[in-house]
């Protein structure tokens, strides 16, 4: 009797063994191009940018010698340490310099020491096979800064920003750009499309979709309302005041967003 039911069990955990490997199988084949699959609305990386002839250079730390309040604030921010923060840095190594990372941690092209055959391509679904050729222009100093400031203002020669034209009086060219006060701005970043099984659904890359299915999305809040507080200062001194934003971007790591959740407005 003992040892018909011995059988009998060895026989159901063979069975569960073998339901257990077919699963995988399914998962994998469901599955198979890794954790995400880059969608046409990911982010690329943004073209070579030339040092508008009015300005010295790109780096934040240029800009912040006339706009030195939101520079400091840069400063303290998960933006400038999108390249160096080691929890990033682990993860790149682990997943072995994936490019994918970069367009977002290092969004300009003049970031990147390489230019990937993809560049004139479109993405393609894995990224072993790409070729790459050196960058000539790549600027190491400006690497390290990640997501600067040029990153979200610069485009051919201008700085755009939230003010209407004819407003202001800059020593660089600007202009107007409606998604500054919108929040696909943050979402050609903060929306990692991931596939099913992914771990990426959560957390930091993907927040946009979390935040587009909830509450304050559906009244009407943007990014910007919780995480750029409002501020009304001159851009730089000696200039009139404009309202304007916190550039703080406070997250998960500050104790003061986390209590905003447990008080609403
Ligand atoms: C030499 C000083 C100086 C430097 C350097 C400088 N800016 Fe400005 N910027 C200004 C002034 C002055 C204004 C307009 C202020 C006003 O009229 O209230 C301005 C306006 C702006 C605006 C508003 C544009 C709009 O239309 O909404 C943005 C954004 C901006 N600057 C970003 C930058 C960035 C990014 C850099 C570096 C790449 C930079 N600035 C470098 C002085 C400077
Ligand atoms: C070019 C890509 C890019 C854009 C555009 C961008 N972000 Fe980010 N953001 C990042 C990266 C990369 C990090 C994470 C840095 C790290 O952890 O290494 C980050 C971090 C953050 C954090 C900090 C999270 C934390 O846990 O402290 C917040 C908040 C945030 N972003 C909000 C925004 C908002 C709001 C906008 C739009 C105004 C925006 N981001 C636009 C790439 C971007
Ligand atoms: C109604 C206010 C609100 C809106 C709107 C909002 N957030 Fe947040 N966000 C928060 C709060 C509060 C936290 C901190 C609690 C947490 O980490 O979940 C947070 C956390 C984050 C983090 C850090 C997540 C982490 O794991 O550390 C990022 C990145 C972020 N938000 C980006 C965005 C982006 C991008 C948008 C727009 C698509 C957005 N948020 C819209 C309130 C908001
Ligand atoms: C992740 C994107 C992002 C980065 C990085 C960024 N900004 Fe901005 N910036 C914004 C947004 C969004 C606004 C519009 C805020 C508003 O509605 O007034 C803005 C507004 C401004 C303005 C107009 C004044 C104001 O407060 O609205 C200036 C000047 C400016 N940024 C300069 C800078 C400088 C200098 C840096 C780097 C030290 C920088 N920004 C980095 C997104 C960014």
């Amino acid at each position: 009797m003992a040892i018909l039911a011995l059988k009998i069990m060895k026989k159901l955990i063979l069975i569960i063994l073998s339901l257990i490997i077919v699963l995988l199988v399914i998962v994998f084949l469901l599955n198979p191009k890794g954790i995400y699959q880059l969608s046409d609305n990911t982010a690329k990386f943004i073209p070579q940018q030339a040092i508008p002839k009015e300005l010295v250079s790109l780096k934040a730390e240029d800009c912040g010698v006339c706009h030195s309040e939101i520079y400091q604030e840069w400063q303290t921010s998960l933006h400038s340490k999108a390249f160096i923060d080691p929890f990033f840095t682990a993860y790149l190594k682990k997943d072995k310099g994936d490019p994918t990372y970069l367009v977002c941690h290092t969004p300009l092209l003049n970031q990147s020491p390489v230019i990937l055959s993809s560049e004139s391509v479109d993405y393609p679904d894995t990224w072993g096979a790409l070729k790459s050729i050196a960058n000539p222009d790549f600027d190491p100093e400006l690497q390290k800064e990640g997501v600067t400031c040029a990153a979200c203002h610069l485009k051919d020669g201008i700085i755009y920003g939230p003010y209407k034209k004819g407003s202001l009086d800059a020593p660089h060219p600007v202009a107007y750009d409606e998604k500054f006060l919108k929040k696909s701005l943050c979402q050609q970043c903060h929306e990692v499309p991931s596939k099913d099984f992914s771990l990426m659904n959560e957390g930091v890359c993907s927040t946009g979709m979390e935040s587009n299915s909830g509450l304050w999305s559906a009244k009407g809040f943007v990014c910007q309302d919780c995480h750029m507080s409002p501020v009304t200062r001159p851009l730089m001194a000696g200039y009139p005041a404009r309202e304007g934003r916190k550039h703080l971007w406070p997250g998960g790591y500050s104790n003061h967003q986390l209590q905003k959740v447990f008080s609403r407005p």
